[in-house]
């Protein structure tokens, strides 16, 4: 793992880094783990996951939805954030237990407006993209990972600089913030049955963001 120079100001302290991510691995622990599922299960009762198209057209292999004031939403007009669940609900609050792991991690006061959820079943994967739909690159994002374990792809800030993997584990936490914050990233597959945490298995991980 590459070391950075430093966390950013008011961040806790990473247990590792991997090309400039500062990785807290085993961040929430088995009865957080339970109690952060079990808030993000009522989340996905009352705003359904959805597979988004790529501006290609073609669905993504990952399920999402989404809390707070936005949530992320693709297709062919694009990546951007948006007030409604598809179904033209407005997505349900960001748990009080995961705005607690965004507050604890960062250092920061101010509440991200959305904590994207994305599901990944059997051969789901994410393709190396950066997150940048977001106004001001100076608010870090802060990912949550539960149930099965992921392989965790980073570059640069250039598509075809090196990359680095790690498998990132349940209650494990990841902070793209300061030179890593537009770093490239993906998930190149996932351990199915890696974990019992979730019922139907697979693995849930949360993306929290400022948005505006
Ligand atoms: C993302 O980049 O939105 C998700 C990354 C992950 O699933 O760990
Ligand atoms: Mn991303």
């Amino acid at each position: 793992m590459t070391n950075a120079s430093a966390p950013p100001r008011g961040a806790a302290r990473p247990g590792a880094w991997l090309n400039g991510v500062a990785l807290y691995p085993g961040w929430l622990d088995p009865a957080a783990q339970q109690a952060t599922r079990d808030c993000l299960a009522r989340v996905i009762e009352a705003a359904p996951p959805f597979s988004p198209e790529t501006r290609f057209g073609k669905p993504m292999s990952v399920r999402m939805t989404s809390a707070g004031r936005f949530g992320w939403y693709s297709d062919r007009r694009g990546y951007r954030y948006v007030d409604r669940h598809p179904s033209g609900s407005a997505w349900p609050p960001i748990p009080q237990p995961v705005l607690a792991i965004w507050h604890a991690v960062t250092g920061l006061d101010r509440e991200p407006d959305c904590c994207l959820v994305n599901l990944y079943r059997d051969r789901a994967r994410m393709g190396l993209h950066q997150d940048r739909d977001e106004a001001d690159f100076d608010w870090p994002v802060l990912s949550v990972s539960l149930g099965d374990s992921a392989l965790f792809r980073v570059g640069g800030t250039a598509r075809g600089d090196p990359t680095r993997s790690t498998w990132l584990h349940s209650g494990d936490v990841a902070l793209m913030a300061g030179p890593a914050r537009l770093a490239f990233h993906g998930i190149d597959r996932i351990r199915p049955g890696s974990s019992t945490l979730l019922p139907q298995g697979g693995r849930l991980n949360l993306t929290l963001r400022v948005v505006t």
